[in-house]
């Protein structure tokens, strides 16, 4: 491929952290800077709390544990969605209930949410799709109605905010993802934002084999007692090094990607076979992907796709919907047509090359091909 789908934006600084933490002979497990990442990113977030994990997954199991959602409890999440969203409820013994989703973002669509809860509902999970914002005001007002947990998936979408309130400030909690497609990386991990202390001490204890740990683990001759079942589930302090470099690089990540994703939409939606995002008013929306819709639906988007590989163009479908895999299907019996909007969307959907450091030039070559790409179909 002669553009890749995304690109890790990374500079020195990100290797001198890493060094210094190897250079240190300590701490290369959880340590001071896990704890320095945490504080960086409550205050960049504008909550009181972070709890970082090894894994954004590994976050949402911890915190529907930490909510005490088991057997018995339904959690609503949509089926557009990387399947964790829809795999966490099932880690701790719940149901997943998929509700479907609105066009303006992508993101769960309220109307249906309030469809789906019953007597069994605990809690909804929305997704912020790929850095832009979904109705999350909205969805709050429907789950203070029904006293249910709303918890922010907000993986794609660190930075995105409604006016000046960023995702991860609307819910009882939020996570975020660094895996490598995600605005800032640290190859793999994740964290739980939230403003309860409670929480954020039983997360603590979840993460860490259940151990009250007053001090280090493995500095401290202290007895730490353990106190509830927790797993294995810290980041490392190499891992938050690397994190904290990334995270003061994030302002210009997010107008570098917000340029990009302008310049293309300026373009793109000249090309009357695609719709290109169009994020409500006052959504600031961070581009962790740029998703296009081919109207025309499956075959078309594929034969672009196609096209475009052939071109060197990598794009790739985010998402095929969860309740439409093997698994979801032979396990809950889903067989299509259940969530109209989603499959619909799904059809149509096709995520083209975006991240900070994509130039002019690569812009305008993507676009004089999906250009060339639509006056080959309306000849056809
Ligand atoms: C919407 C969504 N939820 C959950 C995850 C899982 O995060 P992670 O890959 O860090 O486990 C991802 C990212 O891959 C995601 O995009």
């Amino acid at each position: 491929m002669k553009i890749l789908l995304f690109k890790i934006y990374w500079d020195e600084e990100d290797i001198e952290m890493v060094n210094s933490v190897i250079r240190s002979g300590a701490y290369w497990t959880t340590g001071p800077k896990v704890e320095e990442f945490e504080k960086m990113i409550s205050e960049y977030i504008g909550t009181k709390y972070c709890v970082t994990f090894n894994s954004g997954t590994s976050a949402l199991q911890s915190i529907l544990l930490a909510y005490g959602i088991k057997e018995g409890d339904e959690v609503i999440v949509p089926s557009f969605t990387f399947i964790a969203t829809a795999n966490a409820p099932l880690f701790v013994g719940a149901k997943p209930i998929f509700a479907d989703i609105e066009e303006k973002t992508f993101g769960l669509d309220p109307e249906d949410v309030k469809k789906k809860i019953t007597k069994k509902t605990k809690a909804i999970i929305p997704i912020h799709y790929g850095g832009c914002p979904c109705l999350i005001r909205e969805l709050k007002e429907i789950a203070e109605d029904h006293n249910l947990m709303l918890i922010e998936d907000a993986a794609e979408s660190l930075g995105a905010k409604i006016k000046d309130k960023k995702v991860g400030t609307f819910g009882d909690s939020a996570m975020f993802s660094f895996c490598q497609n995600k605005i800032i990386t640290t190859g793999e991990g994740g964290c739980i934002v939230t403003d309860s202390k409670e929480v954020c001490e039983k997360l603590k204890l979840i993460r860490s084999h259940g151990r009250r740990e007053n001090s280090n683990y493995f500095t401290t001759s202290e007895y730490l007692d353990y106190v509830t079942l927790g797993y294995n589930f810290r980041m490392s302090d190499i891992i938050a090094a690397l994190g904290i470099a990334q995270l003061k690089k994030i302002d210009k990540i997010i107008e570098m990607r917000r340029k990009n994703a302008e310049y293309v939409t300026n373009k793109l939606s000249k090309i009357d076979v695609i719709i290109t995002p169009n994020p409500p008013e006052d959504y600031f929306h961070v581009y962790q992907m740029y998703t296009i819709r081919v109207k025309e639906g499956e075959r078309m988007r594929d034969d672009l796709m196609k096209y475009l590989a052939e071109k060197g163009i990598a794009t790739k479908v985010y998402f095929y919907p969860v309740h439409l895999t093997q698994f979801y299907k032979r396990e809950f019996g889903y067989k299509g047509g259940e969530l109209p909007t989603t499959e619909e969307l799904a059809d149509q959907v096709l995520t083209l090359p975006m991240y900070p450091t994509l130039t002019e030039e690569e812009i305008e070559y993507i676009i004089r091909e999906i250009n060339a790409f639509n006056i080959k179909a309306k000849n056809r």
